[in-house]
This record gives structure tokens, sequence and C-alpha cells, in this order.
């Protein structure tokens, strides 16, 4: 399931979008260039979207702006209200990352921003094994969220926030399962995918995952 961290975002809905615009000095550089993560994330994606923690819509928004087809699944009802509100004429169903509807149209691109690490690395590729059944031929997953190129990279990131007194962000990173990069490397190779990566801000990676 994954949804251990949802009392988190229960909270946080209402304040979510002060959050990315960078109101919160120790969520700053994490959400540094939001608008152009999800841009890039909605430029990379083809076709019928299966869209994973949708949270407030921001992504979404983009995919219905470009035309797309989008099944979005939220597992939070305050986020999924406030995506709603946004955006009526979305379709955000109830489910998480393992447990969700299994989509009746024909899926192209699964797309998700700043949420994959909310499963354990089992979770993760439990996750994906289900997504290269899912995937059309050809189709791709694309994501962007926090990961590290090293364990050694993940430590001094959290070590130079408690220094600078970002308590919230510090335990953060040493409470969720934010990833290596040969971690979501290896998951995604294991079930047949091609893998590469982008940097996008201090924390932030674009992951882009090619079904063979
Ligand atoms: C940081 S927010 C990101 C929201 C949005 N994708 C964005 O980029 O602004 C993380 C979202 O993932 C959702 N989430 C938490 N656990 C999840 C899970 N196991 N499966 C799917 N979504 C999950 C949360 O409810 C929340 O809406």
């Amino acid at each position: 399931m994954g949804r251990e961290f949802l009392d988190i975002f229960e909270g946080w809905a209402e304040e979510y979008d002060n959050t990315v615009s960078g109101y919160d000095p120790e969520y700053k550089e994490v959400f540094h260039a939001y608008d152009d993560i999800l841009v890039e994330v909605a430029k990379n994606s083809e076709g019928n979207i299966l869209e994973f923690g949708v949270g407030t819509g921001n992504l979404t928004e983009k995919l219905l702006e470009r035309g797309h087809d989008i099944i979005g699944i939220e597992p939070s009802p305050a986020m999924k209200a406030i995506a709603n509100a946004k955006l009526p004429e979305a379709l955000v169903m109830d489910g998480d990352f393992l447990e969700y509807p299994i989509p009746t149209i024909p899926i192209h691109t699964i797309v998700s921003t700043y949420a994959f690490h909310h499963l354990t690395d089992d979770e993760k590729d439990n996750a994906v094994k289900k997504f290269a059944d899912i995937l059309e031929v050809n189709g791709k997953v694309v994501f962007a969220d926090t990961m590290f190129e090293t364990l050694e990279a993940k430590e001094k990131k959290t070590s130079e926030a408690e220094e600078i007194g970002f308590t919230n962000l510090a335990a953060d990173l040493r409470r969720e399962y934010y990833p290596t990069m040969e971690t979501i490397e290896g998951i995604f190779t294991k079930h047949n995918f091609t893998v590469s990566f982008k940097q996008m801000n201090e924390f932030v990676w674009l992951i882009i995952a090619k079904k063979e």
C-alpha cells in the first residue's frame, strides 16, 4: 500500500500550493523550479496517462492542457478534494501506487511527481512490476522525485539540513524512502525498462524509464 505517510498530507493539503511556491524556507530548494519540473514531465509524456499521487492537481492541469486523457490516482481525501475543486473535468480516483482500479483504456505513459519516495524499495519494485504489465508496448514511466546519486550524498544533504536548523526537512529525509539512482536503475532494469536521469534541482531528478 505505502500509505503510511497519509496523515502528513491530510494536514498539509490546504498549505501545499504555498509550499511549492517557495513559501517554506526549509523546502525552498526541494521545490526550486517546481513549475519547470512539472512542464518537463508533461513534455516527456505521450498518449493516455496514468498519474499517481496527483496531490492538488498541478501536474494533472498541465497534462490536461496538452490534451491528454488522464486517470489520476490519489490516496489523500484532502488532496483529492482540492484537485477535484481545481479541475472538475479531471478523473481522480482513490488509490495508491500499489492498489488502484486497473485502467480500462490503453496507457502509454505513467507519471508522478514528488511521490514515489513514499514507498519502501520493495514496494517500489512491486509497483514497477505492475507498471510493466499495464503499459502498452514502447510505453514509459516519467517521474520526478527527490533522490540521491549515492548514500553518502544523501547523508551529506541530511547533515547539512540539520546543521542549518532545517529540522523538518532533515527529519523528512531520514523518515521517508528517498532512493539512490542505483536503486531506481536496478528496479526498472529488473522489469525490462531502460532508464535515464536528469537533475532538475539540488534534490529532484527526472526519471524516464522506457519499456523494452
Ligand atoms: C508531495 S505531494 C506531490 C503532489 C503532486 N504530485 C505534486 O507534484 O505537487 C505527494 C502526494 O503523494 C501522495 N501519496 C502519498 N503516499 C502515496 C502512495 N502510496 N501512493 C500514491 N500517492 C501517495 C500524497 O497524498 C500526496 O498527494
